[in-house]
């Protein structure tokens, strides 16, 4: 009897202060129109010093319990995905099990950068299935404007701060029941490729400078790589999961820039209105922007409990992934 991971609710905090791109233009010599043609951002989320990656990661995580009507002493898997953890350690998950009040579980980091959130799950569902833990819960979160340089106007434009979460429950055999299919995590593909881990990286770190660093990327290199990577392993997880592309109901790719989301779903044959695009609100929150993305579009309505959801990210390493979900 096969166990499979179930999504029972999901949850999304983004700080309180909004940074528009009129205001930003302001700060570094860039544009609105410059932004929004190249990107598609409109707004940003900044962090006050009193919001951190684990507040906003418990915010998230709070929500997403609500949502899913379960206690958090339920909870025995914590797996959460950051690149801006509160401290280098103890992990960020430690953090906000004990703000949870979820003691005595399992709870870790997973560093994989805008890719950490479909790392997170499939470590999560394989753990899950295996029969490790029953419920879990898989956040992303991050802080990126403490790691941004402000004065570099081809990097500080794309990316904020914010925070998802999804609860998931291991169950026996799981069935959508008004279609009579497999529900749950149907299959997940990650991929890794260092060779261009200087493409996209933070030029400190506590073994090498002893500081935290700021963000350096090579943007049109990593477009490039982005759409290939991003196109290979969707196909890979379709195969996987012997389905076609034509049945998947929604896309929930990775929100780093629209030009990119476009890109992609053009390669698929996906029309537009099957993707969710919610990168105008937040720009790139890294490991946050899927499932921030997906609890968008779950609680205006438009994913449904028995839709085929394709999850997608790629970030620095180079890392990706996709993962197929009937909800
Ligand atoms: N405002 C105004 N001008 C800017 C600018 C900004 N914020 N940032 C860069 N420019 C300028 C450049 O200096 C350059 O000027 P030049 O031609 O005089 O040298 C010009 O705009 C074009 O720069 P380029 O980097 O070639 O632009 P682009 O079309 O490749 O767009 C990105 C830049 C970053 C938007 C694009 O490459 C991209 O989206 N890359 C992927 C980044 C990403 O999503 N990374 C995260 C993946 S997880």
């Amino acid at each position: 009897m096969m166990r499979r991971s179930v999504v029972l609710g999901t949850g999304s905090a983004l700080p309180r202060r909004k940074l528009g791109n009129e205001e930003l233009a302001r700060m570094v010599d860039t544009s609105d129109e410059w932004i929004v043609e190249r990107t598609g951002i409109r707004n940003r989320h900044v962090a006050a010093p009193d919001e951190t990656t684990s507040s906003l990661a418990t915010e998230s995580a709070k929500r997403a319990l609500e949502a899913a009507g379960i206690d958090a002493k339920s909870i025995d898997l914590i797996v959460l995905a950051t690149a801006t953890p509160d401290q280098t350690f103890p992990a960020t998950a430690t953090i906000v099990q004990n703000e949870l009040g979820c003691n005595g579980g399992i709870a870790f980091d997973v560093a994989a950068v805008c890719s950490g959130f479909l790392y997170a799950l499939g470590v999560a569902d394989s753990m899950l299935v295996s029969g490790a833990a029953n419920r879990a819960l898989v956040i992303g979160s991050e802080t990126f404007s403490r790691i941004l340089d402000w004065e570099d106007r081809t990097t500080c434009v794309l990316f904020g701060d914010g925070a998802g979460a999804i609860v998931l429950e291991a169950r026996t055999e799981p069935l959508d029941e008004a279609s009579n299919q497999p529900r749950g995590v149907l299959a997940t593909k990650l991929h890794a490729d260092g060779q261009h881990n200087q493409l996209l990286y933070v030029d400190g770190g506590p073994s090498t400078t002893g500081t935290v660093g700021k963000l350096r990327m090579k943007g049109r290199e990593v477009f490039r790589h982005a759409v290939t990577n991003l196109t290979s392993v969707l196909l890979e997880v379709v195969e996987a999961a012997g389905i076609s592309t034509e049945e998947i109901d929604w896309l929930v790719p990775h929100q780093a820039n629209a030009r990119i989301l476009d890109a992609t779903a053009r390669k698929l044959g996906f029309s537009p209105d099957k993707v969710v695009m919610t990168v105008d609100q937040h720009a790139n929150t890294s490991a946050a922007s899927v499932p921030l993305a997906l609890d968008a579009a779950i609680r205006d309505g438009r994913i449904k409990q028995g839709d085929l959801v394709m999850l997608e990210a790629m970030g620095g390493g180079f890392t990706w992934g996709a993962s197929l979900i009937r909800i």
